[in-house]
């Protein structure tokens, strides 16, 4: 008997994958794996369908109702997370994620929107660092006095430092310099997508207002927006697990009002990519 995902799943337009989730055997017991595992990290459905189906002997784990996927890619235990939508969802699941199975690396992927003008649907961004685009204090204003959002400064998210032992502020967290290393070879000569090194702005909004886009572009050099990326690498500064986030373009209003959210392909394949190398030229060296 298949597990039954449909109550857990992320949006309508995922049913029918949740059928081919269904036939996935379900785990018996604990973890255990000899080498730490990758763990791949994905919102949705759309976003996680091909990562899975790439792994071989896939079973389900459940916890707390969100999905992992544990298997093998290219000989090496690669387990999927399915973080559902939004900074306490990825925040949540990647501490399970962490704790359950004691990856080596976190590779947080999925799509967003463009805030810069001169990147276009279906191009990737390579997270060279992330922050949190909602974690702001605004200038004092009087009632009356109107709104000003470019008045804000960010004031970044709390996460353990080592050094000093104690929880600080983080206004970005940067990606692990392997892994940054292993994606940006990767992006050479790849023929699947234009790929660039780029800022990942993170938040449970949805900006469609350029002209604020265009102040947080300037601003804080965002590449791009989406939901989850800073929250599962807030995680993984905590826990000490190196990370990276890479993000599609399903959408950018600085240059089109289209909406692709198929695009998240393109970022699940080129990840594959980037496993794949880091698996060979770093863990098996
Ligand atoms: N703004 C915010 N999130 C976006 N996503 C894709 N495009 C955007 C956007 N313009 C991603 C988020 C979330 C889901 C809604 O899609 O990361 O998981």
């Amino acid at each position: 008997m298949g597990v039954e995902l449909s109550d857990v799943a992320a949006g309508d337009f995922n049913a029918p994958i949740e059928k081919f989730y269904a036939t996935l055997p379900q785990a018996k017991g604990n973890y255990k794996s000899r080498q730490r595992p990758i763990v791949i990290e994905g919102a949705m459905n759309t976003e996680t369908e091909i990562l899975i189906r790439a792994l071989k002997k896939p079973v389900v784990y459940r916890e707390m109702n969100y999905m992992f996927v544990a298997g093998t890619y290219k000989d090496y235990p690669v387990v999927i997370v399915r973080t559902e939508i939004g900074m306490a969802n990825a925040a949540a699941s990647t501490a399970l994620a962490i704790k359950k199975f004691n990856p080596c690396a976190v590779i947080n992927q999925g799509t967003a929107g463009g805030h810069d003008s001169a990147l276009k649907i279906g191009d990737i961004i390579i997270g060279a660092r992330s922050f949190d685009n909602t974690a702001y204090r605004s200038a004092y204003s009087e009632a009356g006095e109107g709104i000003d959002l470019t008045k804000q400064e960010n004031i970044g998210t709390y996460a353990y430092d080592k050094t000093t032992k104690k929880f600080q502020a983080y206004t970005e967290y940067r990606a692990d310099p392997t892994l940054f290393n292993i994606a940006f070879a990767a992006a050479n000569n790849y023929n699947g997508a234009n790929v660039v090194s780029g800022v990942i702005g993170t938040g449970n909004t949805w900006l469609e207002c350029v002209d604020y886009i265009n102040f947080l572009h300037e601003k804080y050099g965002s590449s791009c927006e989406e939901m989850e990326t800073n929250c599962a690498a807030q995680i993984c500064q905590n826990a000490g697990v190196p990370f990276i986030g890479i993000r599609v373009l399903s959408d950018n209003v600085t240059n089109s009002r289209e909406y692709v959210p198929e695009s998240a392909k393109v970022a699940q394949n080129f990840v594959l990519l980037v496993v794949e190398n880091y698996i060979r030229d770093v863990l098996k060296k």
